[in-house]
């Protein structure tokens, strides 16, 4: 297999943990060697035909385990569900490289990286878990990441500013203050992998603000315009909620209007 579409349908349609792990390193290791192809030569499935793993049993958020960190079982909860969220973020990266054909090949090349990342991010901190006693799919997970994606399969504008720019975006927000709970805990070795996680995630969503706008320009749209009017229509009219890190953000391509428009309540 040598194809870049060809290794995300199989990581968007087989429901192994490992083998899609592992077939996202190879894709990673092939585009390095310079033997990836990006040539789209195959159809592409509808977003109902992708599958998850049978563990973790996906759930309503109020079946979640509590995530206080004062006992060692909520510090597991806090930990899987940060598991949960890396694991959905290698499918959504597979995902919108799979279902948007005909960009140039650098837009490929970027979401093959961040499918590469979050596949580190899952990988470090399932070794954490791990040490702390449970894997992977030992608790109930979160079900509703994956729905801005099903909301969003249609419209590559709408994808990118649901997820990278929301979804990813939020995690610019709350990390920091993640961090500092962490190094309250003295768990040294988790305070290292969030603060890489948040290195590389203000990365993913500079990319989600430079396709945003390049999409705009092509289709001749005003990108804040556009912005505003698909949070709304996704969110439903609920605008993310701050506070926001101005600073990431700004760094990751957002605009001072689109800043200003996200702070006003
Ligand atoms: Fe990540
Ligand atoms: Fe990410």
């Amino acid at each position: 297999m040598n194809n870049v579409f060809d290794y995300a349908s199989a990581c968007l349609h087989r429901t192994d943990i490992d083998e899609k792990l592992q077939l996202t390193a190879n894709a990673w290791q092939l585009y390095q060697q310079g033997e990836l192809q990006f040539e789209s030569l195959s159809a592409v499935q509808g977003i109902e035909h992708v599958r998850f793993p049978t563990q973790p049993e996906l759930l309503a958020p109020r079946y979640m385990a509590r995530r206080k960190l004062g006992t060692p079982e909520g510090v597991q909860a806090f930990y899987h569900a940060l598991a949960h969220i890396e694991f959905i973020a290698i499918y959504l990266a597979w995902d919108i490289l799979y279902r948007f054909r005909g960009l140039p090949e650098k837009f490929y090349q970027d979401w093959l990286r961040v499918a590469h990342e979050e596949a580190l991010h899952f990988n470090l901190i399932r070794e954490h878990l791990r040490k702390l006693g449970i894997d992977y799919g030992d608790l109930p997970a979160h079900q509703g990441l994956w729905e801005h994606a099903q909301d969003t399969a249609h419209d590559l504008l709408a994808r990118l500013a649901i997820i990278p720019r929301c979804m990813e975006a939020r995690g610019l927000d709350v990390t920091p203050g993640m961090i500092e709970k962490i190094r309250s805990i003295k768990d040294v070795a988790g305070v290292k992998i969030l603060q890489r996680i948040l290195e590389d995630e203000q990365q993913h969503v500079l990319f989600g603000s430079e396709w945003f706008y390049q999409q705009c320009q092509k289709q001749q749209r005003v990108p804040e315009e556009t912005f505003k009017m698909l949070i709304l229509k996704y969110f439903k009219n609920n605008k993310p909620k701050g506070p926001f890190n101005t600073q990431m953000r700004l760094q990751a391509g957002f605009s001072l209007n689109e800043l200003a428009w996200l702070e006003e309540q």
